[in-house]
């Protein structure tokens, strides 16, 4: 573990932290016990902090990616000189390898990919592809900021929302994306509360969700995600906001596990159902959600909570932590290109034409 310089710590609900040529990870695991920033040195080892969930959440991931690659470059061009490129390749490959549902993590590499190839190969890469890196921060903060007003002119009268994981700061370059909506619309007065599903079993929603908008004086509300139904029958939701970690090109919406139930009992119960995610979330290469690799972790995430085992020995475990939600559940797609309402394959290909 690495020291948190003073100017870093102050950063706090930043996720990501590129300062003095190097590397910060604020540790989401221990949120919101802790405030804790490991520093990274290489492509292998920021492929480690994704997918060990120092840093989560589909646009965290992929711009941790980009500041990967350049760390990896940095190295490579080091150790390697003019073999830079050849030795930068385990890093990529480790990247990719490092959790498989996120499309933002594939888009980001394709995009320093591109970078590398139109790059020569007799001087130091680092300045270039650092560049590159930060643009793809900045889009992302930019993208969340154009969403959040999108989103938030969706909602109707004031009203109650429910979401599910963590989608904000936490998740992105910073804003959010579900939570981008949901700090413009509460700018707006358009937003009576959010309730905060816990979201079994890394409770993203308890632990960085409830702690983000609390920190913004948002009021939330946490509740297990096996209560959501009977809240939603109260009849006092507007809408159900959440992100998104891949969206096919029928508009299908793979996001945290339960995401799927929650939006069945949306529809049941008369709630609107909006994703919040950048086109970098887009995957029109892949015809429908049922070709969106679900990623599996772990039984201990399961057994355990907290670091207690509770589950009985001798259990199976199941834990998919993605699923899809099928298009027809999603009353609006927000992206920073525009609204796609009830998605169609032929309305997310206008909108990826734009
Ligand atoms: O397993 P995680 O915490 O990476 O899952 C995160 C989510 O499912 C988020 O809802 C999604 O990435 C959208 S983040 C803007």
């Amino acid at each position: 573990m690495t020291p948190m310089p003073l100017a870093i710590a102050a950063a706090a609900d930043k996720a990501i932290v590129w300062e003095n040529d190097r590397l910060y990870l604020l540790d989401q695991r221990v949120l919101p016990a802790e405030e804790v920033y490991l520093e990274y040195h290489g492509a292998e080892d920021a492929a480690e902090g994704i997918r060990s969930m120092v840093v989560r959440g589909a646009p965290a991931i992929g711009i941790t990616a980009a500041f990967g690659v350049v760390l990896g470059a940095r190295r490579a061009w080091a150790s390697a000189g003019h073999g830079w490129k050849a030795a930068l390749e385990p890093g990529l490959g480790a990247l990719a390898a490092s959790r498989p549902t996120a499309v933002n993590l594939f888009w980001a590499i394709a995009r320093m990919r591109k970078v590398i190839a139109g790059m020569a190969d007799d001087g130091d890469p680092t300045p270039r592809l650092l560049r590159e890196a930060q643009a793809i921060h900045a889009e992302d903060v930019a993208a969340n900021r154009a969403m959040g007003e999108l989103g938030a002119a969706l909602l109707g009268e004031r009203t109650r929302v429910i979401t599910h994981c963590n989608a904000g700061a936490l998740a992105t370059g910073g804003y959010g994306t579900a939570l981008g909506v949901i700090r413009s619309a509460w700018a707006a007065g358009k937003l009576e509360g959010v309730l905060a599903d816990e979201t079994r079993p890394w409770m993203q929603g308890a632990r960085l969700t409830a702690w983000e908008l609390a920190k913004d004086a948002i009021p939330v509300t946490l509740l297990t995600d096996g209560a959501a139904a009977s809240r939603l029958a109260l009849g006092d939701v507007g809408w159900m906001i959440v992100g998104s970690d891949r969206i096919a090109a029928n508009g299908d919406v793979a996001n945290k596990i339960g995401t799927y139930s929650l939006a069945v009992n949306a529809k049941y119960h008369g709630v609107k159902v909006m994703v919040a995610a950048p086109t970098s979330t887009i995957d029109m290469q892949l015809a429908s959600g049922k070709e969106i690799p679900i990623e599996t972790r772990g039984a201990e995430e399961v057994l355990c909570c907290g670091g207690t085992r509770l589950g009985a020995q001798g259990a199976e475990v199941w834990n998919p932590v993605f699923d899809v939600t099928p298009a027809a559940l999603v009353d609006a797609i927000v992206t920073e290109k525009g609204v796609v309402e009830n998605p169609t394959a032929e309305k997310m290909a206008e909108l990826m034409g734009r």
